[in-house]
């Protein structure tokens, strides 16, 4: 597949350009950290693991003297993880599908450290309370901050594999790995400083997925895609994901979603949408021109008014990426007259749970996927085929509205448009009779507006 020589390309440009493995080759600095080693079967099941569950400490214990990390993380989705109904719902489906494998799927990236200590079966087990909390942390602290190599492979599955990853871990042994170059000391733990934290790398393991030859989330291909950001590695994901906040690295990790268990005004919900806002203000450019036109300053009564338009994209990856077949972006046009009627109108809809009208007048940006009959999923597992209509990493989009002028309207006219996203299509709802009982869920989906995006023109009616 020539897709797949080229993600394969990327991922060998991206291992032998970055700049952040300092001078020294990849092998070699894996060769300086240990890690533990553990063992599964193509079933999932451990046959072998150094690390034991406990090996692990409760993210909670970090609070005390970390407590900035701590409550951010606490709002990420990396903590709420395995801890939504979304994601318990369709975790059950894949268990349907695929008995334990489809579970341990899932598991291999949202709670991976249950995975590797073998511990799955969590069901039918008593747990003592600090196993329940660390399984319950999700992607918890010690996670990522036993880390001490990369995995540069993408993961890379079909039916007969569908548990594959590997992770180089060293927990248990009293020692937390970061980007800081001289830690002071402290009673917890040791410290030590492994430049792979300011890689963009150490998120690929989970950030990208090739799943039957479809592939169904590339956030970190489509970040090495650009040269630039592989070369100079000036815009890595922490830089975006993980600000610098003048003594810590925000760990909250804001992408798109929100808690849909809260309600939007929840406090909770307004610190991660304010973080949301100011990620997302830069994020697309828009205007009312494009490679064949500009739109025009005045217009005559019955006349069709051309809009060209541009939209492109400024951040470092899709939009939007990820599980984008279940998150969309759309442009919203309005055409109103002096007293702020609508002559004309696209991609606007009423309430936050409406569905858009996809036709082809209006600008979407989305994917859809397909399982094995053709049937449209929200899910991974069962991905079969893609419909990818994303906007891509420097990806500019052309279009041409227009809206016909009537008789009656005189003086000025106003055209103003906007980008809009939200991270949830409110399709995915009524997917599966399983939803019903969380119907309520739609109220709390968000709409974000990109402020670059939002674009005006007055034009006069001669
Ligand atoms: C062990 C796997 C794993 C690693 C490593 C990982 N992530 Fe994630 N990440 C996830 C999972 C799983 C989710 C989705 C959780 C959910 O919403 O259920 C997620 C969610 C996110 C989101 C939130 C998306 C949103 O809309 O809220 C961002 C942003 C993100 N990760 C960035 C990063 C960055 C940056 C790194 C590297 C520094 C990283 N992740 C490393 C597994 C991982
Ligand atoms: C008793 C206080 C204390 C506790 C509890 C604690 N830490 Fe630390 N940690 C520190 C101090 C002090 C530093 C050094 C900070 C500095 O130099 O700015 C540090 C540094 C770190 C670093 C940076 C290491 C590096 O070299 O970049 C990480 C990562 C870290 N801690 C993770 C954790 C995690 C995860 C937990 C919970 C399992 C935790 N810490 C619990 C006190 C603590
Ligand atoms: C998804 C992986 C991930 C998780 C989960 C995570 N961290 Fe981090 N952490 C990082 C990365 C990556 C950096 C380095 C960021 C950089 O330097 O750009 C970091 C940096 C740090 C540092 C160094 C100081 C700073 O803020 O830069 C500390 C301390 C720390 N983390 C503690 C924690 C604690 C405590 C938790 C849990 C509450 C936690 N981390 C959860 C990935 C993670
Ligand atoms: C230049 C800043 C920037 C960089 C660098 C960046 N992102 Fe993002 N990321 C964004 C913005 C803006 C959004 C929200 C809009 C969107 O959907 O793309 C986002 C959204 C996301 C989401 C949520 C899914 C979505 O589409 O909303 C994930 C997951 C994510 N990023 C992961 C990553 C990973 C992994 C990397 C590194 C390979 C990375 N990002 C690099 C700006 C950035
Ligand atoms: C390759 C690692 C990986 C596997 C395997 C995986 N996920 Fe995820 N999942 C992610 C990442 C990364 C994100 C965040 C991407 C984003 O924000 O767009 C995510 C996001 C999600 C979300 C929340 C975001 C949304 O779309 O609203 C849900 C729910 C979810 N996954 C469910 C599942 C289920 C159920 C399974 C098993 C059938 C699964 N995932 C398997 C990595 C994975």
């Amino acid at each position: 597949m020539k897709l797949f020589t080229y993600n394969f390309l990327i991922i060998f440009i991206i291992i032998s350009c970055n700049k952040n493995i300092d001078d020294s080759t990849n092998s070699d600095i894996n060769e300086l950290w240990p890690f533990k080693v553990y063992e599964f079967d193509n079933e999932g099941n451990i046959i072998f693991s150094e690390i034991d569950i406990l090996d692990f400490s409760p993210s909670r214990e970090c609070a005390s003297c970390h407590p900035q990390q701590y409550q951010e993380w606490k709002l990420s989705s990396h903590y709420k993880s395995t801890n939504n109904p979304i994601f318990k719902i369709q975790k059950n489906k894949a268990k349907e599908h695929f008995n334990n494998k489809g579970d341990r799927f899932c598991i291999q990236c949202h709670s991976p450290s249950l995975l590797i200590s073998g511990l799955y079966d969590t069901d039918t087990l008593e747990l003592s309370d600090d196993i329940n909390e660390i399984i319950n942390d999700g992607i918890g602290c010690d996670f990522c901050h036993s880390t001490t190599r990369l995995n540069t492979a993408s993961l890379i599955l079909d039916d007969y594999n569908l548990i594959d990853t590997d992770y180089y871990l060293n927990p248990g042994e009293g020692i937390k790995y970061g980007s800081n170059q001289n830690p002071q000391s402290n009673n917890f733990h040791d410290s030590k400083y492994n430049s792979i934290y300011q890689d963009s790398r150490f998120c690929l393991p989970c950030h990208n997925m090739v799943i039957r030859n479809v592939e169904a989330h590339m956030t970190m291909v489509e970040w090495a895609s650009d040269p630039l950001n592989v070369m100079a590695d000036n815009r890595n994901c922490q830089s975006c994901h993980m600000p610098f906040e003048g003594d810590h690295h925000n760990h909250m990790f804001s992408g798109i979603d929100v808690d849909l268990t809260k309600p939007l005004d929840h406090f909770e919900n307004q610190i991660r949408i304010e973080s949301i806002e100011s990620l997302l203000d830069t994020a697309v450019i828009s205007y009312f021109y494009n490679t064949e036109s500009e739109i025009a300053d005045t217009i005559s009564n019955n006349d069709t008014l051309k809009i060209p338009f541009t939209i492109q994209n400024k951040t470092s990856h899709g939009i939007p990426s990820g599980t984008s077949y279940n998150r969309e972006a759309w442009i919203e046009l309005k055409v109103l007259d002096e007293l702020n009627n609508v002559i004309c109108e696209f991609g606007t809809i009423e309430s936050n749970k409406d569905f858009l009208d996809y036709d082809e007048n209006n600008i979407i940006f989305t994917s859809w996927v397909q399982n094995e009959i053709g049937d449209t999923i929200f899910s991974s597992i069962d991905i079969h085929s893609i419909i990818d209509n994303t906007l891509k990493i420097n990806e500019s989009v052309e279009w041409n509205y227009s809206c016909f002028i009537p008789d009656h309207i005189s003086g000025l006219i106003k055209v103003s448009s906007r980008m809009r996203i939200r991270p949830v299509k409110p399709q995915l709802f009524y997917s599966d009779i399983e939803f019903n009982e969380y119907l309520y869920l739609l109220d709390n989906i968000p709409i974000f507006d990109i402020n670059l995006s939002r674009i005006e023109k007055i034009i006069i009616i001669d």
